[in-house]
């Protein structure tokens, strides 16, 4: 039995030398910021939740990835158990936070009691002709040019040294399930695509993913939901005009079955958009997957080396 069930990922946090620039990315990206003083930078999606992503100044890096507990209580017993403190969350929206230390070092923020932001208005989607299902009669379909609308922060991956170790250590704490565990060998696995327990509420196939590979531990990607396809096609092409880094995309995955489109920051972060992932619930089950399965595409280019 875990100390809690976490509902989701909230925020990644980074470090920048630079934060006008990282603000011109995320806009370009689809993010909106909400706070920028000369040392923080704070930018949310379209939903409810306040925060998406947080850029303090200093040398580039990852800084740490936060999860949304459902209640002061979790966070209270979360402390508890691991002799840590609850504290105020000095960010948009408030509440409270544990803040713990992964077996890789990495900072991991458990959150609750955030004041739900006012959600940014995203143009509702217009139904699509199929060959077999005609479902939009007499109206067009027009799709303003821009950046993406980002909703929410969807998942995370971090590169681990131990998967087994890390594994234990958020199934223990956080009550994430097994969605597809990525196996070379019966007896070696490298990695794990990990959902929340939301018991019957259906749930992304993926909140967190953990694999160990050749380069050690370290940041991975961060995944931020879109409104839907059109969504992330416009928002392609306003990265591609701004001259950003395209990383792997358009395509398909297997595992999850996203639509995905993976992009680098202005120091070489990568940050994903997606659409139409899977949702499982808690009674779905887990499965055993290989590489060929974690890497390859339903459609789309194949992944660059650099991948990961
Ligand atoms: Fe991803």
């Amino acid at each position: 039995m875990s100390i809690l069930k976490i509902e989701d990922v909230a925020y990644v946090r980074f470090r920048a030398p630079d934060l006008a620039e990282m603000r011109g990315f995320l806009e370009d990206f689809g993010m909106t910021v909400t706070q920028a003083t000369p040392t923080r930078l704070v930018a949310r999606g379209a939903g409810s939740f306040p925060v998406a992503h947080v850029t303090e100044l200093g040398d580039a890096g990852f800084a740490g990835v936060a999860f949304r507990a459902e209640s002061l209580a979790d966070l209270q017993r979360l402390a508890a158990a691991e002799g840590a403190a609850v504290e105020a969350l000095d960010l948009p929206g408030g509440g409270s936070v544990v803040t713990l230390t992964d077996p890789d070092g990495h900072r991991v923020d458990v959150v609750a009691g955030q004041s739900p932001a006012a959600p940014l208005p995203v143009a509702k989607a217009q139904a699509w002709n199929r060959s077999d299902a005609r479902d939009r009669l007499r109206a067009t379909k027009r799709i303003a040019a821009g950046a993406a609308n980002v909703v929410r922060l969807g998942h995370v991956v971090l590169n681990v040294s131990n998967f087994r170790a890390s594994e234990q250590w958020y199934k223990d704490r956080l009550g994430f399930i097994t969605s597809d565990e990525i196996q070379l060998s019966p007896e070696f696995a490298l990695g794990a695509f990990l959902r929340c327990d939301r018991g019957e509420a259906p749930t992304d196939h993926h909140t967190l993913f953990l694999m160990q590979g050749r380069k050690g531990p370290g940041f991975n990607h961060a995944a931020y939901e879109v409104a839907d396809l059109d969504d992330l096609m416009r928002g392609h092409q306003r990265l591609r005009d701004a001259g950003r880094h395209a990383e792997w995309g358009v395509g398909r995955h297997i595992l999850g079955s996203q639509v995905f489109d993976y992009w680098r920051d202005p120091w070489g972060h990568t940050l994903e958009h997606w659409t139409d992932g899977d949702l499982f619930t808690a009674s779905d089950g887990s499965n055993i997957a290989s590489v060929q399965d974690l890497l390859g595409v339903q459609w789309g280019p194949p992944p660059p080396p650099t991948m990961g």
